[in-house]
């Protein structure tokens, strides 16, 4: 029998919660699409009380939209490499993703998109902000766009990932290895999304080193100048999280950043990120 789901929009530029789906269940093709169609459409998608999503699930869930990714440099969970534990500690400080990014553009093939699953939530704070990078393209001049339409830039975790990197600090809950050696990808300025034809910015603060060509200095200003267009609050939305949310999210053309304003309470989540394409 078919489900009866609702899509409701959660912000005006990005986002949608969807309701009266069981992920944890096999979904049915019309579901799946309908699932699919939200996907492309809001960018980012919701949903509430998914208390049954096993690993099992979680990933079956992934494999419906392509091949799973196993993050290099993150170890995964155990006998789920595919799964990657995003946890925070009481009594830790840093958190992981807390700084805006696309997951995995430092790959030749970076994601097409990520399923975070929350487990356990801070009683206040934590929560995950998403901008959408077809309409900060979208609202750039001609002259800009024009002028990013040729650039290519270079792409890779060495930073991130280097012994001072953000998402390399060794904590008790995360266990990541440094990778000063990662290797550079070269990725064009704006994508064209494979499945809508949509043009978007597809650089980001964490894994964009320069353009190709340029020196990193030459490439700062205006890197920094679409690294700020690129998160202005109209682009953007705010989840909430609750024990059994999910987030589903596009990297092709969404950018993301996990806020650390909840000191002294735990975080439990659990992602599955799906391959992607070489981004054109
Ligand atoms: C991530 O960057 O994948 C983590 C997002 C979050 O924990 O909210």
């Amino acid at each position: 029998m078919a489900e009866t789901i609702e899509i409701k929009p959660v912000a005006g530029a990005i986002s949608a919660e969807i309701a009266g789906v069981d992920l944890s269940a096999e979904l049915s093709n019309s579901t799946f699409d309908a699932i699919h169609e939200a996907f492309l459409n809001h960018h980012v998608i919701f949903f509430r009380d998914q208390h049954a999503l096993t690993p099992e699930a979680h990933k079956a869930f992934g494999r419906r939209f392509g091949s799973l990714n196993v993050h290099p440099y993150v170890e995964g969970m155990d006998g789920h490499p595919e799964i990657m534990e995003v946890i925070k500690e009481p009594g830790e400080t840093i958190n992981f993703g807390g700084g805006w990014h696309s997951d995995m553009s430092f790959l030749e093939e970076p994601a097409l998109g990520s399923i975070l699953h929350a487990l356990e939530v801070p009683p206040y704070g934590g929560d995950t902000l998403f901008a959408n990078q077809v309409a900060a393209y979208e609202a750039l001049s001609d002259g800009m766009k024009a002028m990013l339409e040729g650039l290519y830039a270079v792409h890779s975790a060495s930073r991130e990932y280097g012994a001072r990197g953000h998402s390399a600090q060794q904590r008790s809950s995360m266990q990541a290895r440094t990778a000063e050696d990662a290797p550079e990808f070269v990725h064009p300025v704006v994508r064209t999304h494979p499945e809508t034809g949509r043009k978007g910015l597809y650089v980001n603060p964490a894994f964009t080193l320069r353009f190709e060509g340029m020196t990193r200095r030459e490439s700062r200003p205006l890197l920094n100048f679409l690294f700020e267009h690129s998160r202005e609050e109209r682009f953007t939305c705010r989840f909430r999280w609750s024990a059994g949310a999910v987030a589903f999210w596009d990297n092709r053309c969404v950018w993301h950043y996990a806020l650390n304003d909840y000191h002294g309470h735990r975080r439990h989540m659990r992602r599955v990120t799906v391959n992607g394409d070489r981004p054109i």
